[in-house]
């Protein structure tokens, strides 16, 4: 995703780069060798964490050449920068592994229309894109029927879609252009199966085969359900879902989509000057160009019929991908921001935990803890994600840190706003108050076994080092300037209580920039997955080093060695991560291959070269396997 280049936290807040400064206390030492030292640093205060590896295993990636050496975990050969640079028609993949495109935008759920190619010819029209696969495959869960591991269903987020990748031009010249657009976004749910010869397929016609769009209609449950913040002047009921980047899932079998940059589809027409929490939220007049507030009324934010529209996104919304007649749900419980992503888990008396990311520039990352025992609150039909307690992070110089709350209760917060409502809708304003700590755009969290909570920090190259919104660990050239953290970094904590405490101690797991001049190189780390057995999964989304495509890598948790399986095509992203109940089958996704442009790529249609008057390149979903049938990672 094109992410909202525009920060938006005036809060003043103490940035994470001023904590890690202060951890460092020499300034001269900082300039030298920040990377280096943090890593150290940090594994000197936090290190007795037995989670976490010896300080002297955490300072840099190592990377190994082949099987024969490093990792247990990994074994397999990497992909090697020399193999995935130079433009590859196609990705590239480890010599041990095998993939396979699967549900390409475009593919259709019924037989009702064929699949379309990509033909610039014949685009969708917008009765079409509402019964196909959309654009923008992002976070994903394969959901098996009875733990089946050959067939089942695949709820799939469609982020995003520029008009003219959607359309072939910038601008909706009608209201049919602008609904093509709206039903390309939302989520798919899609039956598929393996065939004997090991080869998934779409089972068209499922019953269980859903798309859930722009104008889907949508409930709301939890807190602020039925507030006036969330009632719009003309009554018009709520729809719709937009900007799904990554995802969930919840022990109960449900799928969690994350609202991430809504405010890019809202525009004013008219007159139109942005409240403090707009502002805060980041729209503005022409949004991310998407133009739909000229046909579309409801997302006009100077049509007053359609006040608090707005605010109607930005949340995470749970799908029962079983039950393909229940209207999609959005928990404001969990907070309205820009959801990147969330990761469930398990804590102390079997309270369902979430930990999430705001991915933006100096956003912040938060947890919501259900307020009594998963199962139980289940059996008395009250949902785990619609009572509990929502926090922000704030992370302290001495490698602690605290979950603040997030609550009405709250008397910091009380003073302030009017309602526990009013607070979850604007979340980001009641986590001002409470001096939660900017970050360098969260996107991914992922929770390991060991109770270890992973999340990515993808980059942020405008924080200077006298910004008192800057975040995160700095990086200096050679004059000493601040460049910012150019290439994000992953990190760690391990929370009191099992999920459930108001502390944590936090680490740094790796800075990307140590990685270059590696074998392991990359940066803008987006996706995460920890596995059972200790292997963390990395894919980005970014400008990687050494003419690579975006990528995914598998790290070693214990060792932090880090190896390549899987780079993409030009101009895709790599997201969405999701295996089957053996592990013998993954999915991901390339997003966007080719920026939709046909001169560089014509995936998944494979020309070599690519063919400039050829398909347009579809966002797909990868289909990986290792060709010895073992478990995809090792
Ligand atoms: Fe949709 Fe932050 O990536
Ligand atoms: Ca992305
Ligand atoms: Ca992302
Ligand atoms: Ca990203």
């Amino acid at each position: 995703m094109p992410h909202d280049s525009k920060p938006s936290n005036f809060s003043g807040n103490r940035p994470f780069q001023d904590v890690l400064q202060a951890r460092m206390s020499r300034r001269s030492m900082l300039k030298k060798s920040m990377i280096l030292s943090a890593a150290g640093f940090v594994g000197a205060i936090a290190g007795n964490n037995v989670l976490h590896p010896a300080p002297a295993a955490a300072k840099t990636t190592r990377t190994v050449a082949n099987k024969s050496g490093g990792s247990a975990l990994l074994n397999f050969d990497p992909v090697s920068v020399a193999s995935a640079t130079g433009n590859p028609p196609v990705p590239t993949i480890s010599a041990d592994y095998e993939y396979q495109a699967l549900i390409p935008w475009g593919t259709a759920l019924t037989d009702e229309y064929d699949d379309w190619d990509g033909n610039p010819a014949t685009r969708l029209n917008s009765d079409q894109q509402a019964k196909m696969i959309g654009i923008g495959h992002d976070g994903m869960t394969f959901f098996p029927f009875r733990k089946q591991t050959n067939h089942g269903l695949l709820a799939i987020n469609h982020e995003f879609g520029r008009n003219s990748h959607v359309l072939g031009k910038d601008n909706p010249e009608s209201l049919e252009d602008v609904l093509i657009s709206q039903h390309a976004h939302g989520v798919s749910v899609v039956e598929i199966k393996q065939n004997d010869q090991g080869v998934w397929e779409v089972v068209k016609n499922s019953a269980y085969n859903r798309r859930i769009h722009v104008n889907t209609p949508v409930t709301f449950s939890g807190p602020a359900a039925g507030d006036a913040l969330l009632n719009t002047p003309k009554g018009n009921a709520p729809a719709g879902t937009v900007n799904n980047c990554a995802n969930g899932f919840t022990p109960w079998g449900t799928y969690l989509t994350c609202e991430e940059n809504f405010n890019g589809y809202f525009g004013a027409t008219g007159d139109w000057e942005p409240t403090t929490e707009q502002a805060r939220y980041g729209f503005r007049t022409n949004g991310f160009g998407y133009g739909w507030q000229n046909f579309d009324d409801r997302f006009d934010l100077s049509n007053d019929d359609y006040q608090n529209e707005d605010n109607r996104f930005g949340w995470v919304v749970e799908i029962d991908p079983m039950k393909p007649n229940e209207p999609p749900v959005k928990r404001t419980a969990l907070g309205r921001f820009k959801h990147e992503g969330v990761a469930v888990t398990i804590g102390r008396g079997g309270k369902a935990v979430c930990y999430m990311g705001d991915d933006q520039r100096f956003d912040y990352i938060y947890k919501f803890v259900s307020a009594a025992n998963w199962k139980r609150m289940l059996k008395q039909r009250k949902s785990p994600l619609d009572e509990g307690t929502l926090y922000v992070a704030r992370f302290n110089d001495d490698g602690t840190g605290d979950w603040l709350e997030l609550t009405i209760d709250n008397p910091l917060l009380a003073a302030k706003f009017g309602s526990q409502a009013e607070i979850l809708v604007k979340a980001r304003l009641a986590a001002d108050e409470l001096g939660a700590t900017p970050m360098d755009r969260p996107e991914w969290t992922t929770v390991a076994p060991d109770g270890t909570v992973y999340c990515a920090l993808t980059n942020n190259s405008r924080r200077t080092e006298d910004d008192p919104t800057g975040a995160n660990p700095v990086e200096f050239d050679e004059s000493g300037n601040v460049i910012g953290n150019p290439d994000g970094h992953i990190m760690s904590w391990v929370d009191a209580d099992r999920h459930t405490g108001t502390t944590f101690e936090w680490n740094i797991f790796v800075l990307s920039r140590d990685t270059r001049g590696t074998e392991a190189v990359f940066s803008d780390p987006d996706g995460l997955w920890a596995d059972p057995d200790g292997r963390l999964f990395i894919e980005t989304d970014g400008g990687q080093k050494d003419g690579l495509n975006n990528q995914m890598l598998v790290a070693d948790t214990k060792t932090k060695e880090i190896r390549r399986m899987f780079a993409g095509v030009s101009g895709d992203e790599i997201t969405g991560l999701t295996v089957t109940p053996d592990r013998r089958t993954m999915f991901i996704n390339t997003q966007h291959p080719g920026n939709g442009d046909p001169s560089r790529t014509n995936f998944p249609v494979e020309n070599n070269p690519a063919n400039p008057n050829g398909p347009i390149p579809r966002d797909s979903t990868i289909v990986i396997k290792r060709k010895d049938g073992g478990i995809v990672g090792s």
